[in-house]
């Protein structure tokens, strides 16, 4: 394989990117990175999810009700709990059991709830096991409860041992002796663990980790189909996610459970920022996902809402919603250059659905965008039909959103995909997700990324990249999975409430591999073999000292062969280093998963320096179904 020295193109933002879509699926934001250990902590509801007193279990006979009181603790959270008991059988109160468990180690916990009622005496909050009578650690706090009022109570509890298990719960007791009522109402209960980066209402540390270790550039939030919600009048309202958490309602998820907008728009921007990635904030666009279409008549107020929503992000201090994030905590405006309009409208509505979005709703997002935020792109998400980028229907100065949700098979059909492309797009949601020969959205998902899917999303991945100056960034979706309650199955990480169980998949190790190899310019391949089984693609990036990169996988050889590739960058000489980085199952085998629950990792990743033969060329063998990078940055 020759590549050339020049005759490529420049990528088209800076260093090729890659990232991820958030969306809250498979309780991946409550229950998953959003670190709030507390489940159902305000007895959010909405039509499609009752108000109930899930996850909460009584302690000492006491009775747990859900109360609608005249004098809610917001209009946000209507719903209480109230905890009634008897004087003289001593202390009641209540257990959560959290979402599936919580780890309980020696750290500094944040707790926090609300309490009405006449109360003279202390609270004991404590972290105990719901298997045995251990009890990791305790604290008293002095209750501040009046009559008539709601009174926040605020403790930091810290474990004197950690539990070995995270079968655990938090408990919170009172003496109904001190009361007036023999009970008391409880609401927003709610505790922390330490946070990534120590926020407050921040991310879970484990799994923010392990998302900030594959490296990625760029983030699209907060949906995906949240986005778009169940109906129009349920769509992901970002004032509703802004806030003091006692103003935020909560939200009918799209994915099968009540969300509780903890995950708040400033939350994303937070985590974005601590991430140093750039984002794409996608805006509602008048559709949702039972094919609910707002008439251009009435669209004017959910642009305005766009505007608003784009004035709070980047807007200085002192306009109006700028002021408002300067309240929240954050004067300095974030860096939003890329705003998508809507998501999917080519699925959700139908043809019509799409035909309105062509018609007027992009355009009309579009031209006000543009006229408040020249510099700001606008994203057409209605780029994809059938699972093919809509080439020539959207204006040349927005940029399109395309989801391949594939089989292996077709991902590698991706890799020339974009040559003939002359319009840009994002890949914004790319996996894996069916295997080959299936019935696709038919049949299930398969149980996890598997090998030979995640070598499919790499060569579709170069191709991409061979043709970053159109396609600017490559975002797998969704990201996280929580095993004990999901509806999507193919995510880069893998996680319980036990931080042990959290897994890297298979795709996470090339995903990651290929973000760590950044471009900023391609470079012309060429070879006698041309394309298959070994897919390719290589360029420089001016930013590492013009390192020069290539990226290959090899995809279906006859009778499992090894190929041996000879890689000669045109000018490099006899004796230049290059890192290899090879990852490779070693079994070959395409349906090898990682699988959270044996913890087994079925990926080998090597990485060693080659030298440049005679001739200048690097020369190694990869196997059937191998991912390789080649990068003359050896630093
Ligand atoms: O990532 C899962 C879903 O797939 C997203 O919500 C949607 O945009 C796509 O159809």
């Amino acid at each position: 394989i020759d590549v050339g020295a020049s005759g490529g193109n420049a990528t088209g933002y800076g260093q090729t990117r890659y990232g991820f879509l958030h969306e809250d699926i498979n309780n991946s934001g409550d229950g998953g990175i959003y670190a709030e250990l507390i489940r159902n902590r305000a007895f959010q509801y909405s039509r499609k999810y009752p108000v109930s007193l899930d996850a909460y279990r009584p302690i000492n006979g006491a009775k747990l009700s859900i109360q609608m009181l005249d004098e809610p603790l917001s209009h946000a959270l209507p719903a209480s709990m109230r905890v009634r008991g008897h004087a003289g059988k001593g202390a009641v109160g209540f257990q959560n059991e959290g979402y599936w468990g919580m780890d309980v180690k020696r750290q500094t916990y944040t707790g926090s709830f609300w309490v009405r009622g006449h109360y003279e005496g202390s609270f004991t909050a404590s972290l105990r096991s719901n298997l045995t009578d251990a009890v990791f650690g305790s604290t008293k706090i002095k209750s501040k409860s009046v009559a008539g009022e709601w009174v926040e109570h605020k403790y930091e509890l810290v474990p004197k041992k950690d539990a070995p298990n995270s079968n655990n719960t938090l408990a919170i007791t009172f003496d109904p002796a001190g009361t007036n009522s023999g009970h008391l109402d409880f609401n927003l209960i709610s505790l922390f663990p330490p946070t990534f980066k120590n926020r407050r209402n921040g991310l879970r540390i484990d799994l923010a980790e392990a998302l900030l270790e594959f490296n990625p550039s760029v983030i699209r939030f907060p949906g995906g189909n949240m986005l778009e919600g169940n109906t129009n009048r349920s769509y992901w309202d970002w004032k509703d996610s802004i806030g003091p958490l006692r103003y935020r309602p909560g939200f009918a998820g799209v994915w099968d459970y009540q969300q509780t907008h903890g995950l708040g728009l400033v939350e994303y921007l937070e985590w974005a920022e601590d991430f140093d990635c750039e984002f794409v904030v996608a805006v509602y666009a008048g559709l949702s996902l039972n094919g609910d279409i707002t008439p251009r008549s009435d669209l004017q107020p959910f642009i305005d809402d766009a505007l608003n929503e784009i004035e709070f992000i980047r807007g200085p201090a002192d306009s109006p919603w700028g002021a408002r994030r300067a309240e929240l905590g954050h004067p300095e405006p974030f860096k939003l250059e890329y705003v998508e309009v809507g998501n999917e409208d080519w699925l959700a509505g139908g043809l019509k659905g799409w035909d309105t979005y062509r018609k007027y709703r992009f355009p009309l997002f579009q031209k006000a965008i543009q006229a408040a935020y020249p510099d700001i792109e606008v994203l057409y998400s209605g780029a994809t039909t059938d699972g093919f980028p809509q080439t020539h229907s959207f204006p040349q100065d927005a940029i399109g959103d395309y989801h391949p949700y594939r089989e292996p098979d077709w991902l590698v059909r991706e890799y020339n995909r974009f040559d003939n492309e002359t319009l840009r797009h994002i890949v914004g949601e790319v996996a894996a997700v069916h295997v080959n020969g299936g019935i696709r959205w038919e049949g299930d998902l398969y149980d996890f990324p598997w090998w030979i899917g995640t070598v499919g999303e790499a060569i579709s991945m170069i191709g991409y990249e061979r043709n970053a100056d159109r396609v600017l960034g490559t975002f797998f979706a969704p990201v996280l999975r929580n095993m004990n309650r999901w509806q999507w199955s193919i995510t880069l990480i893998q996680f319980a409430a036990d931080p042990e169980l959290t897994t890297r998949s298979t795709s996470w190790y090339i995903w990651s591999m290929f973000a760590r190899h950044p471009i900023t310019e391609t470079l012309p391949v060429s070879s006698e073999a041309g394309f298959g089984p070994v897919y390719y693609g290589a360029g420089r990036d001016s930013t590492r000292d013009r390192a020069l990169v290539w990226k290959g996988a090899v995809y279906n050889t006859t009778n499992n062969a090894d190929v041996p590739i000879k890689v000669a960058f045109e000018g490099v000489e006899a004796g230049t280093k290059a890192q290899l980085s090879m990852a490779t199952q070693p079994d070959a085998d395409p349906w090898a998963y990682n699988d959270p629950f044996t913890g087994v990792n079925v990926v080998d990743v090597t990485r060693r320096v080659v030298t440049a033969n005679a001739e200048g060329a690097f020369e190694f063998v990869m196997p059937e179904l191998s991912v390789a990078v080649l990068d003359t940055d050896v630093g």
